[in-house]
């Protein structure tokens, strides 16, 4: 089935506003406030930070993408929090290794943003570089480096990215758990894990943790006007770090051990916001 981003003509800012709409009229809540992007091992906080208030396919709703990848759900959840306020759990991601385009990367954010959210949660699977965040580790993301090539802005629209992920925000979440230590994201392409050469570049430029989404993501929130928070779960040690080969199965199990504990956490996090 043809999706309407693949259009170079479309807006991708009107097709999220018809999503948004969809959302809306699915849902019946007219604006939402929060909306998160839940990565490997983040799932759970979907079912602890409130109630479900509905339930939407991914495929309903204009610009959306089936998830490809095993363990990633498509469906996109209208929560209500117990302080009133109404949060929208984007279990649709697309990454950019898929090759759809950028647009498609970032559509559930613009999205999330026609839908009345101010606040943006980003959470990935990723891999750690130091030493000390043994998989199963949550780590707030203080900036990051994105080493796509690519950006989810078209034309000359030229975004401050400064304070990308939001001191204030980081501070709420170490509220929660004083403990949580935070890093710089370096988003690469995947779906390849990286070479240890690439890892030790990448620490060398100032990464302390690297995945496959995220950056694109957080960029096209802030076109937006949103402020974001972003967590990172090391699921294991970055290539080379540890001796160990990488395995797509093993980083999902690390997350599902990782899971209860770190979905509780993101919902204490979100109970403050
Ligand atoms: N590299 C990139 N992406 C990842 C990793 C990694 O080590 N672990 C989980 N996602």
């Amino acid at each position: 089935m043809s999706n309407p981003l693949d259009d170079p003509k479309a807006d991708p800012f009107q097709i999220a506003r018809q999503a948004a709409q969809v959302i809306a009229e699915k849902s019946g809540i007219a604006q939402h406030d929060i909306a998160l992007t839940l990565g490997s091992g983040w799932a759970k906080a979907a079912d602890l930070i409130g109630e479900t208030v509905s339930t939407i396919d991914a495929s309903e709703i204009p610009g959306f993408t089936r998830s490809e990848v095993v363990g990633h759900v498509s469906t996109i959840r209208s929560i209500l929090l117990p302080s009133g306020k109404h949060a929208l759990v984007l279990g649709a991601r697309t990454h950019y290794y898929e090759g759809h385009g950028v647009r498609r990367v970032v559509h559930g954010v613009r999205t999330a943003a026609a839908a009345g959210v101010k606040t943006m949660i980003l959470t990935n699977g990723a891999g750690g570089i130091k030493t000390s965040w043994l998989p199963g580790t949550p780590v707030l993301i203080s900036d990051h480096i994105n080493f796509t090539s690519a950006s989810p802005i078209e034309g000359a629209n030229f975004v401050d990215l400064t304070d990308l992920y939001a001191v204030r925000l980081r501070d709420i979440a170490r509220t929660v758990d004083s403990s949580l230590d935070e890093g710089v994201y370096m988003q690469f392409r995947g779906p390849h894990y990286e070479t240890p050469a690439e890892v030790q570049m990448a620490k060398a430029m100032g990464a302390h943790i690297v995945g496959m989404s995220t950056a694109l993501e957080a960029i096209a929130a802030r076109q937006s006007g949103l402020e974001v928070l972003g967590l990172s779960l090391s699921t294991n040690l970055a290539a080379g770090i540890s001796d160990s080969p990488l395995s797509h199965k093993e980083v999902l199990e690390a997350g599902k051990e990782a899971e209860p504990r770190i979905s509780a956490l993101l919902a204490a996090i979100v109970a403050k916001l």
